[in-house]
Order: C-alpha cells, then sequence, then structure tokens
C-alpha cells in the first residue's frame, strides 16, 4: 500500500513542545474556544491519509490528561508481562528497569511522546526509532513478541473501552492510531499486518497461545501497578487505584499476572467514569497545547532530547549502533526503513 506522508507542520505543530511550559491560560474563554476548535480540526481530517496528525490531537490534545494515558500503560504494560517470553527478559533476575519504575514509566511515555510527535516519515524521526531498536537489541526477544507489543499500541485503546461497554474512541480515531503504529513498526523493521482486523486478530491469537503465569509475571505487573497509584491514588486511595486498573484487564489478562477479578459492578461503575469522562473531553479537550512530554519530563526539564533519554545504561547507545540484518527482523522492511531514511536526507 502506499504509505501517505503526512504534514507536521501546520496549525498544530508542536515541534517546540521541549520542557515545561505554563498550562495555564491567562484568557479562560480564549483557552476554551482554542480547545474547542481542536474538535473541528479533527473532524475534518482524513484517518486515511492524516493519520499521524489525527493521533497526535487524539493522544497529546483531547485526551492528554496524565492519569488516562498512565492508566492505558499501566494495563498495556501487564499484556507485555503476561506473554511467557517478554516477562524473564523484562524482569532480568529482578535488575531489570521495571522496578525503577517511575523513570521507567517516564522514560517510555517520552519516548512515545516523541514518536507521536515526529511520526516515522523523517531522518530524526527514524533516528529515534533507530536508537530504540539498538536499546533492544542487547536482549534476546523474539520477533512476534515485536510484533504482539505494537498490537498493544494499535489497539489497547479501544480494546479498554470495550471490556468496559463504552467507546472513547471513534472508528476513524482508532483506523488512525493503527495506521500510525504499523508504520512506526515497520520503520522499526517489524513485519506488521496490511490490514487492521487482521492484525488484531493475530493478536487475539497470540494472547491464547502464550499467556502464561510465570513467576516474574505478578513481580512485575505489582510494581507497574503501584508506580501508577503512588502517581494518581497516593496513601488510602491506592486500593481505589488498583480497582480502576484490574477493571480495565479481562480476566485472562488478570489470572495471568497474578490480580484477582474486580466485581462486575466495579467494572460497570467505572466505566461509566470513562464514559463520563470521554463525553467530557470531547467537550472540552484537557490541552490547547500539546502535551505529549510533559507530563512525563520530571528528570530531563528542558533538555529532552530522544538521543539521551533512557535507562543509564542506554546512555551511549546512539542510532548508528543499530544492526539492520539482526535476525528476527523483516529485511524487506528494514531495507524500505533504510531506503526512506536515504531519501529524507
Ligand atoms: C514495538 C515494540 C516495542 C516498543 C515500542 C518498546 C518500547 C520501549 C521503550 C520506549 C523503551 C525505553 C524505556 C526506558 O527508557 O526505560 C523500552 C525499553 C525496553 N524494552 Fe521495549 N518496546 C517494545 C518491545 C519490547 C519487547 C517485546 C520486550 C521484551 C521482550 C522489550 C523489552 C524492553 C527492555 C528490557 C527495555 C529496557 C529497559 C528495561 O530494562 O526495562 N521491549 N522499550
Amino acid at each position: 500500500m502506499n504509505t501517505p506522508q503526512t504534514s507536521a507542520a501546520g496549525s498544530t505543530s508542536d515541534a517546540s513542545e521541549t520542557g515545561p511550559g505554563p498550562r495555564w491560560w491567562p484568557n479562560p474563554f480564549k483557552e476554551l474556544k482554542a480547545r474547542r476548535a481542536i474538535n473541528d480540526r479533527l473532524a475534518a481530517l482524513d484517518p486515511e491519509t492524516e493519520f499521524h496528525e489525527i493521533s497526535k490531537l487524539v493522544v497529546g490534545r483531547v485526551f492528554a490528561d496524565g492519569f488516562f494515558n498512565d492508566a492505558l500503560f499501566t494495563v498495556a504494560y501487564w499484556r507485555q508481562i503476561a506473554v511467557r517470553t517478554i516477562a524473564p527478559v523484562l524482569h532480568q533476575s529482578g535488575r531489570g528497569k521495571t522496578y525503577e519504575t517511575t523513570k521507567r514509566v517516564d522514560d517510555t511515555l517520552l519516548f512515545f511522546g516523541f514518536m507521536y510527535r515526529d511520526g516515522w516519515q523523517t531522518r530524526a524521526a527514524g533516528a529515534t526509532i533507530d536508537r530504540l531498536a539498538a536499546i533492544h537489541e542487547r536482549f534476546q526477544i523474539p520477533s512476534d513478541d515485536f510484533r504482539y507489543t505494537l498490537s498493544g499500541l494499535c489497539f489497547e485503546a479501544v480494546r479498554i473501552p470495550e471490556i468496559l461497554g463504552c467507546q472513547v474512541l471513534n472508528d476513524g480515531e482508532a483506523r488512525a492510531l493503527f495506521l500510525f503504529w504499523r508504520e512506526v513498526g515497520r520503520r522499526w523493521g517489524i513485519d506488521v499486518p496490511e490490514e487492521q482486523a487482521a492484525f488484531r486478530a493475530w493478536m487475539a491469537h497470540y494472547e491464547e497461545t502464550t499467556y502464561t503465569r510465570t513467576p516474574e509475571g505478578p513481580l512485575l505487573a505489582t510494581a507497574m501497578a503501584d508506580d501508577f497509584c503512588k502517581r494518581f491514588f497516593p496513601g488510602p486511595l491506592k486500593r481505589l487505584g488498583y480497582t480502576v486498573l484490574r477493571c480495565c484487564a479481562d480476566d485472562h489478562l488478570l489470572d495471568t499476572v497474578g490480580q484477582p477479578h474486580p466485581s462486575q459492578v466495579s467494572r460497570r461503575i467505572i466505566g461509566l467514569f470513562v464514559r463520563a469522562y470521554a463525553a467530557f473531553r470531547r467537550w472540552v479537550p484537557a490541552s490547547s497545547s500539546a502535551q505529549l512530554l510533559r507530563p512525563w519530563n520530571r528528570e530531563y526539564g528542558e533538555a529532552l532530547d530522544p538521543m539521551t533519554v533512557g535507562p543509564d545504561w542506554a546512555r551511549k547507545i546512539a542510532p548508528e549502533d543499530r544492526r539492520r540484518e539482526k535476525a528476527g527482523q523483516c529485511p524487506f522492511a528494514a531495507a524500505k526503513a533504510a531506503l526512506h531514511t536515504t531519501e529524507d536526507a
């Protein structure tokens, strides 16, 4: 399929979002108008060609609340932990960076923010993806596990509301997220199915065949959930924080990562809350300016650079350290990615 190159420039330019900045607007009416204009902009975009722009607006402005994105990420991370070959890699004999949870979560969401901001189409965006791929080459990771992690980025924002009995993204936005992450994945060298439905079916089959309770899984799941609660449900609210996360997961996932099932009533109440949240954000998006990086930059301040963000051991890893011919990555996609980089130069 011909992949359109969407414009990252224009009225939604957010290339300057590098560090802490004012979130408060002196004129609340002007701010409200600016936020509401995002809905009009979204409605005018075509998911088949402008999927990068749609993804940026949905994640970075309409639903830019840290609470929402961290809950989504934590449950998506539980899904990685449930796969029998992924949990041991993340655990790393108890030394995995998952256990330095706050930094790990911030760094990961920063990387995702860079990707949403920059896309995959330019040399700079490709360099971020290459650096991330180089970081992963330090571990033995089967190619199917990469594909599975990517499927979470494509579909988890749709699946969680389904579990809760509501809808947050419309079909066009869900399509845009799939197309966006498919292109990022292909730039990485991951072999991603062409069609949305086929990829989702592959994801479901992979879960059926690979979800296994490992000794590491419950430890990792608790570390991640504790960090989420520390940020958004501190002290006595922790139990509620856990309930929120559990309601966003299905029973198969909960059993695999060692979490108890929530009651049907809890699931219904959390579903109503998410429905109300989504309706409110459709009326007033979370921010008129991009918030893809700011919520997660406590360590770096204004010195945000995808070439230095990441675990301390990875500080010196650069995009060019990547071995493109590495087994497990689709050679055709890697060649295509190399071609794109040359064209962009
Ligand atoms: C497309 C798929 C994937 C994406 C987009 C992705 C994303 C990321 C990001 C953004 C980081 C940086 C976080 C940080 O700086 O601490 C990271 C680190 C890491 N990822 Fe992935 N990842 C993917 C697949 C996987 C898979 C399948 C595994 C395991 C089997 C894995 C294991 C790791 C490990 C071990 C680290 C280093 C930090 C640590 O020790 O926890 N990743 N990943």
